[in-house]
């Protein structure tokens, strides 16, 4: 009789928008995070971690955002082991429709000793009673023995039956400072899956972080021993040298099905769209050659190369472009173009947009037809992603100009609006042009900016391309990212300062007390 195999489906658990988020220089507005969330259900992942609630008001109002219009998708809180974060998750997940309360507690000798204070025995007393506190609001409940790959593996499987006999579903064991051999760290979850009392009741999770660059190969390596879910990140984002990435793993699974007999739910054609969403709100590029998503993964240099893959693509790409929802671009518009085409064409760059922003998207269009011989995608794409993840304006850039000389330095001149519709107006000298018309705006907005990081270039080829900036910018200890684009390079800088200006404005206001990476995993031992 023929056998059939049958194909395991692994969970995927996305923490871009939590541990990926805790990366510094990676943080995100609520309206830059609900893009994010929505575009990872389209993705198909099967559980979204949507931030840390107790961790700032802002954070706990954008779960409670996440949470409101997921449908698809489940969607987590993170938690320490304390009753006052887990009501705070609650609060935030209460209308999710599928919601998840994940907790940590640390189990390794270094992190029990110096940063809990706390003996192996109170920490599994903690992770229960917090299990059972949130029991009582949710059914579905993930409990992580954080530092879980340098604990003493007989204690893990202690606190995962205790965690298990309490109500966990889920119990994830994370190598949390990216130390495991892969083998090693497969070896690793087949102990827990092997000698944990009770674990057919729940899902056995990893969470690999990628200081020695192994965090996909580990994570392989625990699907081989058997782990259920894997947790990942856009991008491999994430803390330090950041997470598993989401797009390696998947495709690794896609691609080599008949080595893995193991699948996940994700719509591949959706990762390329996720990856420069999370590029374009973060500022964070990815490198070139990054497997699947850099911006060489699929391109062929070498002549040789080449005459191969025109002969047959298959001698040097074992996944097609489109695979992953690569398009090549095209010329898709043009200025005589109507509204229909552009919805048409937004749809099919994966990009949703409520009907106000697509009359400012058709606008901008309009106005960049104008300018622009050929409008490809990746303009569309940046031009929609700028109005739609955009906070709302403080300040507004009504006029610029730019006086400058090889010997005389530059003198800017700026006028923008206040939300309030009042207009200033002022000048100032500089070495440089952008240097003078970033002077003039803090002379305007009247508050102490750094500049913390500056990048220009070129979204598309050609002498008509246009420019796209990203700034970071520093106020206290508080760090905002903006992103501009133009036909003109000086005005996509320009756009891009004011856009990092009124996201630190909104956050301010709606935010003033969250500090950059203030509520780590690492929290403070008292509070634990
Ligand atoms: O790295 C880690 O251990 C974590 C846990 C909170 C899951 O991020
Ligand atoms: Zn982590």
């Amino acid at each position: 009789m023929e056998r059939i195999a049958i194909t395991r489906q692994i969970k995927i658990f996305d923490t871009t928008l939590r541990d990926g988020e805790q990366a510094p220089g990676c943080s995100m507005n609520t309206p830059e995070k609900l893009e994010v969330a929505k575009q990872l259900e389209r993705l198909g992942v099967d559980i979204i971690e949507a931030g840390f609630p107790a961790s700032s008001p802002g954070d706990l109002e954008s779960v409670k955002n996440i949470a409101g219009i997921i449908q698809n998708s489940a969607v987590a809180g993170l938690c320490r082991s304390l009753e006052k974060d887990i009501d705070a998750g609650w609060q935030a997940l209460s209308k999710a429709v599928s919601p998840r309360i994940h907790i940590f507690l640390a189990t390794s000798p270094i992190h029990m000793q110096y940063k809990l204070k706390m003996t192996p025995e109170q920490v599994l007393e903690q992770a229960v009673s917090a299990v059972t506190y949130a029991k009582k609001y949710c059914s579905d409940v993930e409990f992580s023995a954080e530092d879980a790959f340098r604990s003493d593996p007989e204690f893990v499987c202690r606190v995962f039956a205790a965690v298990i006999a309490a109500g966990a579903t889920t119990v994830n064991a994370p190598d949390t400072v990216g130390y495991a051999m892969p083998e090693e760290f497969g070896a690793f979850i087949r102990y827990l899956k092997e000698h944990t009392s009770g674990i057919e009741k729940a899902a056995l999770s990893t969470h690999v972080h990628n200081d020695l660059g192994l965090s996909v190969a580990s994570s392989l390596a625990a699907i081989a021993a058997g782990a259920d879910q894997i947790e990942c990140t856009i991008n491999g984002i994430g803390e330090r040298a950041g997470n598993a990435s989401l797009e390696e793993i998947v495709m690794a699974l896609r691609v080599r099905k008949d080595y893995w007999n193991a699948d996940t739910r994700i719509d591949t054609t959706q990762i390329y769209p996720a990856s420069r969403l999370v590029t374009q709100v973060t500022g964070v590029k990815v490198q070139p050659n990054k497997a699947i998503v850099g911006e060489n993964a699929f391109a062929h240099e070498a002549g040789i190369h080449q005459h191969g893959v025109l002969a047959n693509r298959e001698t040097y790409e074992i996944m097609t472009p489109e695979s992953i929802g690569l398009q090549k671009n095209q010329m898709v518009l043009g200025k005589h173009s109507g509204k229909h085409a552009l919805e048409d064409r937004l749809k099919q760059l994966g990009i949703t947009a409520a009907a106000h922003d697509i009359e400012r998207i058709f606008t901008e269009f309009k106005l960049l037809a104008d300018k622009k011989k050929t409008v490809h995608d990746r303009d569309i794409e940046a031009l929609a992603r700028g109005i739609t993840v955009s906070v709302p304006e403080t300040w507004t850039l009504i006029h610029w100009a730019i006086d400058s000389s090889s010997a005389l330095g530059a003198t800017g001149t700026i006028q923008l609006r206040y939300k309030d519709g009042s207009l200033y107006k002022d000048v100032a000298l500089a070495a440089g042009p952008i240097d003078a018309v970033f002077t003039v705006i803090d002379k305007i907005i009247g508050k102490d900016i750094e500049l913390e990081s500056f990048e220009i270039g070129a979204i598309t080829e050609g002498e008509d391309a246009l420019g796209e900036t990203s700034v970071k910018i520093k106020h206290g200890e508080r760090i905002w990212h903006g992103h501009g684009i133009s036909v003109d390079i000086v005005e996509s800088a320009i756009k891009a300062y004011i856009s990092a200006i009124n996201a630190m404005e909104w956050d301010i206001s709606y935010n003033p007390h969250r500090a950059e990476g203030a509520l780590t995993e690492g929290a403070a031992p008292s509070e634990l």
